[in-house]
């Protein structure tokens, strides 16, 4: 029987070895991580991350061929395949700050494998990492355990949060890259036979090492670069009286764009884009790409400035101050149907009006109290670690935070409304009653497009909608942005 350890339980890692798992009875897969919570919670009935449809496929595989555990090093020394799927987060200090990726999770990872592996290993690269790791991993692996072959792949994950179990049951392609050496197909194949037990061979592309490291960094920076260019589109739209939705659906028709990921929204959010975009743009700089660089950088830029523009809306349509006024904040996590908030537009978003000196009232089906919290109180790129080394430092701002268990608590007697997340459920609220429990003049801003902004201006509500034509409440104030 082959064995397959996965290092790191996390949004990657959980759902990817369970679907292995699924889809290859004859395959034993154990997924191990340093952190005891995290594991135990894999274990138990509340598997610590919300993904539709995980649940079944944890339930059908655990405690078969599917284990989690904390016993790192002896499914390590056991393993033939080895992923590893541990945090990469941007640097906070030294060499590349802000930008570079911190491998300091990847390099004790590696180290470790090196000190407890007896058998020769394929090791897998599954977080995203820079082009290059592969080699600095082999010489790690190589220098410390001369006994041992280790082959590396990388084989980038491209499912998407929210649609994860989707995403791996039929991806739009499985890319594995290795060395072009008889060693390194043959590593290439023997992981491709993992995923041909369910994937048609012609969506598992092999390519070279780099080829399949830079892939990964350029299909996120191609997704972010269309969100960050139609979200500039959405302030030309504002400005013009055009509607973003009408603009998308119309460009999208057009074959060579496509009609998906085309929704302006308040900013893209989640684990990858931003960080793989500072970190396509430091290795472009490292290798005296300046001008590509620069293009890259404008993508982020715009994201920040999409941001930014909604708490400026938010402030200037508001009498130009938010100071003690309660605003409900709908939405917290980066995207709908997850509850992960890791880069979340609604941190930066709820940033800005508590700089403002807003009380906010937050509601989100999926994110609990204590992350909403830390959030708020975090760093800039301190979310990236494990968990249980993630500082804790409250500060005082959130004492003007408040987090409710539905929309309606969250809107009574609110001056403003914002929606930063595209949950179902608000398109769905009865706004007629939440506007009579509102002080008035009520506002919404709808950082999501979900709502009807026709049917909300006709209950009485003054709207500002991204990219939408503008009321012309905003429209005619002095400081609109
Ligand atoms: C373009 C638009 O495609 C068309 O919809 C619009 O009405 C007019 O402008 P056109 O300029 O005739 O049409 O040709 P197009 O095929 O878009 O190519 C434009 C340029 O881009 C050419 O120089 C072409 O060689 C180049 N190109 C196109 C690339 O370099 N790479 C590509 O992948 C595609
Ligand atoms: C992304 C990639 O899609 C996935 O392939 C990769 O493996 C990891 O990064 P994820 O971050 O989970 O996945 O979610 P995604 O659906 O890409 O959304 C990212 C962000 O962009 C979210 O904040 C989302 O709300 C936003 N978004 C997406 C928009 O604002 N508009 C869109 O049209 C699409
Ligand atoms: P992703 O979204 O890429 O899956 P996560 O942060 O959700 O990232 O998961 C990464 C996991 O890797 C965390 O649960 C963390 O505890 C774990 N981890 C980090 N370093 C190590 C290590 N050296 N050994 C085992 N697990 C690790």
């Amino acid at each position: 029987m082959v064995k397959i350890c996965c290092i790191g339980a996390g949004y990657v890692g959980g759902p990817t070895m369970a679907m292995i798992a699924l889809k290859c009875p004859d395959i034993e897969v154990a997924v191990v991580d340093i952190s005891v919570p995290r594991i135990a919670a894999w274990n138990s009935e509340t598997l610590p991350i919300f993904e539709p449809g995980l649940d079944e496929v944890v339930k059908t595989c655990r405690g078969k061929n599917l284990f989690f555990s904390t016993d790192v090093e002896r499914h390590v020394a056991e393993a033939d395949i080895v992923f590893v799927s541990v945090n990469t987060p941007t640097k906070t200090r030294g060499l590349g700050a802000g930008k570079a990726a911190d491998l300091t999770y990847w390099e004790s990872a590696a180290r470790m494998i090196a000190d407890v592996s007896k058998s020769d290993k394929i090791v897998v690269e599954k977080s995203t990492v820079p082009v290059k790791t592969a080699e600095a991993i082999e010489k790690i692996l190589s220098h410390n355990n001369k006994g041992v072959s280790f082959q590396i792949l990388s084989n980038p994950e491209f499912l998407a949060e929210g649609t994860a179990v989707e995403d791996l049951k039929a991806p739009d392609r499985v890319l594995i890259g290795g060395r072009e050496t008889p060693a390194g197909r043959q590593a290439v194949e023997a992981l491709k036979a993992v995923y041909a037990h369910w994937v048609p061979e012609d969506r598992i592309l092999t390519t070279n090492l780099w080829s399949a490291e830079l892939s990964k960094l350029a299909a996120n920076a191609f997704l972010a670069q269309r969100i960050s260019s139609i979200n500039a589109m959405s302030a030309l739209c504002e400005a013009t009286g055009a509607d973003v939705a009408e603009v998308a659906y119309a460009i999208g028709k057009d074959s060579r764009i496509g009609s998906r990921f085309l929704n302006a929204s308040v900013g893209f959010g989640g684990s990858c884009f931003q960080k793989d975009i500072l970190n396509l743009v430091y290795i472009c700089e490292c290798n005296g790409l300046i001008d590509v660089a620069n293009y890259w950088k404008q993508v982020v830029q715009i994201n920040d400035y999409q941001k930014s523009r909604f708490v400026q809306r938010v402030v200037s349509s508001m009498f130009n101050t938010v100071s003690g006024k309660k605003v409900a904040v709908l939405g917290f996590a980066f995207k709908k149907d997850t509850g992960d908030t890791r880069e979340t537009p609604a941190i930066d978003v709820c940033n800005g009006l508590l700089g403002d000196k807003a009380l906010l009232s937050i509601y989100d089906p999926q994110v609990t109290e204590q992350q909403i919290r830390r959030d708020l109180s975090m760093n800039k790129f301190d979310w990236d670690h494990p968990q249980h080394l993630q500082p804790l430092n409250l500060n005082d701002s959130v004492n003007s935070v408040q987090v409710v268990k539905d929309a309606y608590e969250a809107t009574k007697d609110a001056h403003g409304l914002c929606i930063l997340t595209e949950w179902d459920e608000f398109r769905k609220l009865d706004y007629q009653k939440i506007y009579d429990q509102m002080q008035k003049p009520a506002f919404v801003f709808d950082g999501r497009n979900v709502t009807n902004v026709e049917e909300l201006r006709k209950i009485g509500f003054i709207v500002y909608s991204i990219g939408k034509p503008l009321d012309a409440w905003v429209k005619d104030l002095p400081s609109s942005a």
